[in-house]
């Protein structure tokens, strides 16, 4: 929807709901990154509730994970799914490297929800040196992106049938003026302090990053193959809102918040379902379009902008990665 009225509208009047309960998904293997607290963790308890074979929590923090996968495995029915939890963090290339290749030798891989992210909203740079949003959100999850394809397309061809990716953006792309498109590198204007903007600005357009990279993707993969879509969660209840210094986020959440189980269903459901919303942007459970600059000229241009840009570090800075082998997938 994209104005304020709209998404106030939307927050009261709409209800997130779970997976039908005959929604089975056994036999297949899940991964959920960030998959230890929030909305992760709680797409995660909804998606064992379904019965995979395996789900694996994709966590920087191991400790976190095993807490959370002893909290999923206390809570879930069945007990017969195979719960796993892998080291993988979003601020080490090296990390995302080791994670791509123990994803790689995966028997088998059907749906990966890329979910894990954060929100600063003053200017720091990530390990890696990166202004810390862009490392997280947009490097971070377009990297991992390119590590899971060829697992999710060797499990399409297995199975006949599409293997799924979501990628975990916010309404909030609609919201930013996303100044820095018209610079002769946009990601490099990024990295610059006097780009970083007021407030939740880098933060949500690194979440546009997210829709214009799931855009550029989707437009490179066959439907057949991966069916590859962003997904707003709504605005919720969860750790993420911890850098708000105000107490404006709290009476926001009072007013319009979902519960953090609310927005998990959203993120399974877009995970899941929705069979034909590949290249597609989902919020309140079904397909909608994403912001009018997204669908525009200047959006088009963007986006393949960012996907070169993208590579361009990449392949500058993580060597390891074989970036022209996963290039070859795309
Ligand atoms: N909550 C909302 O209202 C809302 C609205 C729109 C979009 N979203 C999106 O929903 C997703 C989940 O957020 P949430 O609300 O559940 O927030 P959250 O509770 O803060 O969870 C964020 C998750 O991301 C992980 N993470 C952060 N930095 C990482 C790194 N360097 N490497 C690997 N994992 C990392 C966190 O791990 P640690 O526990 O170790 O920190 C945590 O598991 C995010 O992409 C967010 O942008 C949320």
């Amino acid at each position: 929807m994209g104005g304020f009225l709209g998404f106030a509208w939307n927050q009261w009047t709409f209800k997130p709901k779970p997976l039908a309960k005959d929604r089975s998904l056994e036999g297949t293997t899940v991964l959920i990154t960030g998959g230890n607290v929030g909305l992760g963790l709680e797409a995660a308890k909804e998606i064992v509730s379904h019965r995979p074979n395996t789900l694996i929590l994709a966590v920087r923090d191991v400790e976190k994970g095993q807490v959370a996968k002893d909290a999923i495995a206390k809570e879930s029915t069945p007990p017969d799914v195979n719960l796993e939890v892998w080291e993988l963090d979003y601020d080490s290339y090296d990390s995302i490297t080791a994670f791509g290749s123990r994803v790689q030798a995966l028997p088998r891989l059907d749906y990966v929800l890329l979910n894990a992210g954060l929100k600063q909203m003053q200017y720091t740079t990530a390990k890696l040196g990166h202004e810390t949003n862009l490392q997280i959100n947009h490097l971070g999850t377009s990297l991992v992106s390119l590590q899971v394809l060829p697992a999710l397309i060797k499990t399409a061809k297995a199975t006949s049938k599409p293997s799924r990716l979501t990628i975990v953006s916010s309404e909030g792309h609609f919201w930013i003026p996303f100044k820095e498109r018209t610079a002769p590198n946009i990601l490099a204007r990024m990295d610059e302090k006097d780009a970083f903007g007021r407030q939740m600005s880098r933060y949500y357009t690194t979440k546009l990053l997210n829709v214009l990279w799931a855009r550029e993707l989707a437009s490179k993969v066959e439907k057949r193959d991966v069916v590859v879509n962003a997904v707003n969660p709504g605005f919720c209840y969860s750790g993420l809102h911890r850098h708000e210094k105000t107490g404006i986020i709290k009476l926001f959440l009072w007013a319009f918040g979902w519960t953090t189980q609310q927005g998990g269903y959203c993120l399974v459901d877009a995970l899941v379902q929705h069979g034909d919303s590949h290249g597609a942007y989902l919020s309140e459970q079904k397909v909608v379009p994403p912001s009018k600059f997204v669908l525009s000229e200047e959006g088009k241009i963007a986006q393949k902008k960012i996907w070169k840009e993208t590579f361009e570090i990449f392949r500058k800075e993580a060597p390891k990665a074989n970036i022209s082998e996963l290039e070859s997938n795309v």
